[in-house]
């Protein structure tokens, strides 16, 4: 099965659907990747220091037998990272077992800590995340572009960037993003940051496509009532949705049933789905569903519409 491919600002082709493996538990992660790579037909794998479970994920890729060469594979650096970036690629690449990524990205534009009290959420005395307010995010974005010099990463890009995030690197970039990893799907469309993002040649890719973990989508009666009229499933339509706009589609699961359909059901989909149906989608947040489902506590003004959650606030001491 061939895997349609969406073209990077640098030439390279990055697969339209890759696999996301936040929360997948390292004992079934090892056959998820194993599965999508050699019986679902994956060519993508999007990964993360931060989900601790790089190792296991390189485990699958080994045991999946298909060569490196064959296989994208993303990473991100996390945030108590962005004073020694590759340092963090270092052990991500020794985790996945390779010497190269093909896409590298800056998880979260937010520096914490590196010296705090833990490694990857240190936090303050009175309860909030331990952020460095004073690192400059283009000091991280140049250490980027420096491992792409290097030849140890093919590609860098960046994830939650809103606008004003991307302004303070873009003014400096010599290597403009080539992705902006972001929480996609019909109840956060972000219409004008994807519009923001194309107008610098960023191609968006969608985190939590599906809604994440117990979502809503699967079960609007927008998105079923597309299902049935093409005889497709819930899943089917939000990621065929996604990839008809260009966007890449990044759907996580351990189940080998659904890790295959989500390939061939986006396929599937991209066939069948017809301008009313991406029309009634496009608009699905508008008509009153907006909602986003992953909102970090940062103590940090992001810059991002419909972040509802309330900024967490100092506990006493
Ligand atoms: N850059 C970032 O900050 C960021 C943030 C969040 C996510 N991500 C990336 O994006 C990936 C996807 O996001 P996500 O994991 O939040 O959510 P998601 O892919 O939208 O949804 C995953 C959930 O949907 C279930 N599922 C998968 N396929 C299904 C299907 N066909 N029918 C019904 N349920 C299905 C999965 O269950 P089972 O696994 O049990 O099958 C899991 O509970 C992540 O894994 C990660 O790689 C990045």
């Amino acid at each position: 099965m061939s895997v349609p491919t969406i073209k990077l600002n640098n030439g390279v082709q990055i697969p339209a659907i890759g696999l996301g493996t936040w929360q997948s538990q390292p004992a079934e992660v090892v056959a998820a990747v194993a599965y999508a790579l050699k019986e679902a037909g994956y060519k993508h794998i999007d990964c993360a220091w931060g989900y601790n479970n790089e190792k296991e994920v390189g485990e699958g890729i080994r045991q999946s037998g298909v060569p490196r060469s064959e296989i994208f594979i993303t990473s991100k650096v996390w945030g108590t990272y962005h004073s020694r970036v590759e340092e963090a690629l270092d052990e991500t690449l020794a985790n996945i077992g390779t010497d190269y990524l093909d896409l590298y990205l800056i998880h979260w534009p937010i520096a914490l800590n590196p010296k705090g009290n833990h490694p990857a959420f240190p936090t303050l005395p009175n309860g909030l995340r331990d952020v460095d307010h004073s690192w400059k995010l283009s000091d991280t974005w140049k250490q980027m572009e420096a491992l792409v010099k290097k030849g140890k990463v093919k590609s860098i890009g960046i994830s939650n960037f809103s606008v004003k995030k991307m302004e303070e690197i873009l003014p400096s970039a010599e290597i403009i993003p080539a992705v902006n990893q972001l929480e996609l799907h019909p109840y956060n469309p972000q219409h004008e940051l994807l519009a923001y993002c194309r107008s610098k040649g960023i191609v968006p890719q969608a985190y939590s496509p599906l809604g994440s973990t117990n979502s809503p989508l699967l079960a609007d009666d927008v998105v079923l009532k597309i299902a049935q009229k093409h005889s497709l499933q819930a899943s089917d339509v939000l990621l065929g949705w996604l990839v008809v706009h260009d966007i890449v589609a990044l759907p996580k699961s351990v189940t080998p049933s659904r890790i295959a359909s989500n390939l061939t059901g986006t396929i599937a989909a991209i066939g069948k789905l017809d301008k009313e149906d991406i029309a009634e989608l496009d608009g699905l947040a508008a008509s009153g569903k907006q909602k986003r489902f992953i909102m970090p506590p940062w103590p940090v003004d992001l810059g991002f519409d419909n972040w509802t959650a309330p900024m967490p606030q100092p506990t006493a001491a």
